[in-house]
């Protein structure tokens, strides 16, 4: 083969394999990775005798799937004959509030978010109040949902 020829398809491809992963790459950018939707699966927390009469109650849930094994609590509010769960999650940055017993008020560690026993906000930088969790009731067990 004559050193011309070899180069024509040397050349060839190259830009071949070089378009190739040019549109490859692109392809990654203009159909980004389809996100995994997220089921709302309910947990057995406890059975309807364990609700609060009033106040509220702090649950742990252990999550376990085939990825892995984790716990998150949920808080069950009994407030004004109103029965709600409510998520830990501050909806400003994502930490956990505590609740604290004497002032009546969620509180976020991080950055001073405040919230009502409603999830409603008092102070601090949240926009949004805390996620209220579906909540039901069967058989006598009281279920919460979480997406997972
Ligand atoms: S994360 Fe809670 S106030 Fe910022």
């Amino acid at each position: 083969m004559e050193r011309r020829v070899f180069l024509k398809k040397y050349l060839k491809v190259s830009v071949f394999f070089l378009l190739t992963l040019f549109s490859a790459i692109a392809s990654l950018f203009i159909f980004p990775s389809v996100k995994r939707e997220k089921k709302t699966l309910f947990f057995k927390v406890f059975s309807e005798y364990n609700l609060p009469k009033r106040g509220l109650k702090r649950v742990d849930i252990k999550i376990e799937n085939n990825v892995r094994h984790y716990s998150m609590a949920v808080f069950i509010v009994n407030h004004d004959n109103e029965i709600f769960a409510l998520s830990p999650v501050c909806t400003h940055l994502g930490c956990l509030v505590n609740w604290s017993r004497h002032k009546n008020l969620f509180i976020c560690p991080c950055h001073g978010g405040v919230y009502d026993i409603k999830g409603f906000i008092k102070e601090g930088p949240p926009r949004k109040p805390l996620s209220r969790l579906p909540l039901k009731t069967d058989n006598g067990e009281v279920y919460i949902g979480l997406k997972v």
